[in-house]
């Protein structure tokens, strides 16, 4: 079976997609710095799976451990490359930390998996490469804006590294742009593990539900939308796992040269804020506590996606509903608060 590289694969969407690819049989060897999450979770992994995946500490910034790496570990048929900052607000306060991190990993990973004749990738991206765009919803064809963030602007900078670098070289690329990943994994043994305050809506709200939190805030009900409140494409991060398989089958499958393929990956569907809060509150029984606060700076009124290409060319779409990911966030919220 194929052998996969998947850097980040100890955090939220790395650890869910190495369980599926374990899960179809793939042998998966893990790079990660744990700078932002933990060896833990490949405990869980195990215990779903009942695999190990190679794991390698490996900060993908530094040049001379990557070249070693490669060196000795190269018999790779893909990369799944998830390694990378993600925090919109963190990426203000701190643009060089992340064009350093986010920039120059990829551009080390690239150097290295071609010297090694190592030639797909697929990468992580995002819809904050659309920008405030108004054309809803939108399609891989819909222009990208200026982005709003440092972090989404590395998002940017990276699909144009791995463009440019497909047009010179042997590198097939698949960039997924995900919508908005939530949700954890059926069994409550993984999931998502936010550091400090998050700044996302679903762990907020589960955090607040579980009484981590007093109160969440809906930032802004003045919208333009069904309700008032912001309008995104919440999708499972167990759909979004299987996207990426289906993205390395895509891959390996594929012999066309300068092969770059960018592709939405969310449900189709746009919930607002104040949807998806009901839905909490429906699935799990909960009453949430929860009161409307001014407009959030840089965020955009409505995005959701166009979806027939993921469709077309992954013959993959969006299995679990809103609820679904809700409760199994809520599952897992629960199982934390168990452990503590
Ligand atoms: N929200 C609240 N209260 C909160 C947190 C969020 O009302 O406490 C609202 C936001 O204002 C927004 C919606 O919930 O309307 C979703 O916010 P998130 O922070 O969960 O997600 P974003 O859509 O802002 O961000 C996501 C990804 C980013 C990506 C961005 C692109 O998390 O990585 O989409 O639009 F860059």
């Amino acid at each position: 079976m194929p052998h996969i590289l998947v850097t980040g694969g100890t955090g939220y969407i790395g650890s869910h997609t190495v369980v599926e690819l374990l899960t179809a049989n793939y042998t998966v060897t893990i790079v990660d710095n744990l700078s932002r999450s933990s060896a833990n979770v490949l405990t869980s992994i195990h215990t779903i799976t009942g695999k190990t995946p190679h794991f390698v500490q490996l900060d993908l910034c530094d040049a001379t451990a990557v070249k070693l790496f490669f060196d000795t570990n190269n018999s790779f048929d893909a990369i799944i490359h998830f390694a990378a900052y993600k925090a919109v607000g963190e990426s203000v306060q701190e643009p060089l930390l992340y064009y350093h991190n986010n920039v120059v990993s990829i551009i080390n990973l690239l150097q290295n998996a071609l010297a090694h004749d190592i030639t797909n990738v697929v990468f992580s991206s995002s819809c904050t490469v659309y920008g405030q765009s108004t054309a809803l919803p939108v399609t891989e064809l819909t222009p990208r804006l200026a982005a709003e963030s440092p972090y989404g602007n590395t998002k940017q900078m990276c699909e144009d590294i791995l463009y440019d670098t497909v047009q010179a070289t042997a590198l097939q690329c698949v960039s997924l742009r995900y919508f908005n990943p939530i949700g954890a994994h059926p069994s409550a043994l993984m999931g998502e593990l936010p550091l400090g305050v998050p700044n996302n809506l679903v762990p907020f709200i589960t955090q607040t539900a579980i009484g981590k939190r007093a109160q969440l805030s809906i930032f802004g009900n003045d919208y333009n939308t069904i309700d008032g409140t912001c309008v995104r494409d919440y999708i499972h991060v167990m759909d979004l796992a299987q996207a990426h398989l289906k993205a390395v089958q895509l891959l390996l499958t594929t012999t066309q040269t300068h092969y770059y393929e960018i592709i939405n990956i969310g449900t189709g569907v746009g919930s607002s804020v104040l949807q998806a809060v009901q839905a909490f509150e429906k699935v799990t029984g909960q009453t949430l506590n929860y009161q409307y606060a001014p407009r959030r700076n840089g965020d955009v009124e409505a995005m959701y996606a166009n979806v027939d290409k993921a469709s077309q060319l992954l013959q993959w779409k969006a299995t679990y509903t809103l609820k679904d990911a809700l409760l199994h966030q809520w599952q897992w919220e629960q199982a934390l608060h168990a452990q503590e």
